[in-house]
């Protein structure tokens, strides 16, 4: 594990999760809709599970969803809040994950009318261009809590009274906010938001979605029964208790932040931190390495034994650019020497500085400059 740096795209399962999910396999693994007792008793520990998210999230678990992860989530829940207004507008920032650019842009091919909002310098939406964007059309406005490859959190308070002022509905990814920070106050105020487990250390293939109860939506499977009709499938009972197992055990961000801070600090000046370090969620990191491409920097880290990503795993390798530095105004060559690393509580300092020497030494090497390399 010491090795693994890229937790944003997806993390080990927890002992405890592990543990409840060989269990919940073992003994729960009725179909929660069916009327004899081995149903009812997985059905039982279904609903169990929705309360305690709900619990862990300050919402109603009437408004709790399991689904396959954060992509159907994101999927669902944008489909839900268009069902739900009168217009043909929706608003998002550019810089969302694939999950909601890619259902944006299959309703702007049935004809809705879409505004994508920049970021500002520092990683953030820029409210004023959001603000300009609404028409008497608009319906939705998409903006993710937390931003997937440079951990900028985005001020949802804010964008939120504006959807409040204009009467428009609010959804958000906290796929990469759940766990890491509080997200409590948001989900009080959304009108959707979406989950995942396996970034906090649970299965892949799990996730959530909440969708205020007093909304009323149209689901996209016309005649379900499972998850009140909103999706469809058997329920991965044994999958949905092992997200709340890890669920329940969140991240430590002050131990993270100490991780963070001595990482940063062995790092050469060929670094940049890309995004305002005031307004970022910890575990994430966006840098820049002055002239070495970060594939070069993923391949060689690699060959050194750390696993890190050149950005969102969704997103690499489809195009040259990473959407967040397009829609913060960077260019193609930015997005080309840009890595990103994304920690874990397990993480040691002794790993963090041995990570920083491995890139440190990387660079060096590629430019052949001759260094002797401090902490190695
Ligand atoms: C911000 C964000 N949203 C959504 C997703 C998709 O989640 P899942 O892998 O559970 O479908 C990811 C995963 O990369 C993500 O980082």
């Amino acid at each position: 594990m010491e090795k693994y740096f890229d937790c944003a795209a997806t993390t080990p399962m927890t002992e405890a999760a592990l543990g409840a999910f060989t269990k919940a396999a073992r003994e729960f693994y009725g179909n929660t809709s069916s009327v004899h007792d081995v149903g009812t008793k997985a059905h039982s520990l279904l609903e169990h599970s929705r309360e305690t998210l709900a619990g862990l999230l300050g919402v109603e678990a009437s408004g709790l969803f399991f689904t396959s992860g954060g992509t159907e989530s994101n999927w669902l829940g944008m489909e839900a809040m268009m069902s739900a207004g009168g217009g043909n507008h929706l608003i998002l920032s550019a810089a969302e994950h694939s999950s909601i650019r890619r259902v944006v842009e299959k309703k702007e091919r049935e004809g809705w009318s879409v505004t994508r909002v920049p970021l500002t310098d520092g990683g953030m939406v820029d409210l004023k261009s959001l603000e300009e964007a609404i028409t008497a059309e608009t319906v939705v406005v998409s903006v993710q809590l937390v931003n997937s490859d440079i951990g900028t959190i985005q001020p949802l308070n804010e964008i939120h009274s504006l959807c409040k002022r204009h009467n428009l509905l609010l959804h958000s990814d906290f796929v990469q906010a759940f766990g890491k920070i509080d997200v409590r106050e948001a989900a009080s105020f959304v009108d959707s938001f979406s989950l995942s487990a396996h970034k906090i250390g649970g299965p892949k293939g799990v996730g959530a979605l909440y969708i205020r109860p007093s909304l009323s939506f149209e689901p996209i499977f016309p005649s379900v029964t499972h998850e009140s009709g909103v999706r469809p499938g058997t329920v991965n009972t044994p999958g949905v208790a092992s997200f709340i197992v890890a669920a329940d055990s969140t991240l430590r961000e002050d131990g993270i932040l100490d991780l963070k801070t001595t990482f940063l600090k062995q790092l050469r000046e060929d670094f940049e931190v890309v995004g305002d370090v005031r307004h970022q969620s910890v575990p994430i990191v966006g840098l820049l390495v002055k002239g070495v491409p970060g594939q070069w920097m993923v391949l060689e880290g690699s060959r050194h034994g750390y696993a890190f990503s050149t950005g969102s795993a969704c997103q690499s390798g489809m195009d040259g650019t990473l959407p967040t530095l397009d829609a913060m105004g960077m260019t193609e060559e930015d997005s080309e020497v840009f890595i990103r690393i994304s920690f874990h509580p397990s993480h040691t300092k002794e790993d963090v500085i041995h990570l920083a020497d491995c890139l440190n030494q990387v660079v060096v090497d590629y430019s052949g400059e001759k260094v002797e390399m401090a902490g190695r």
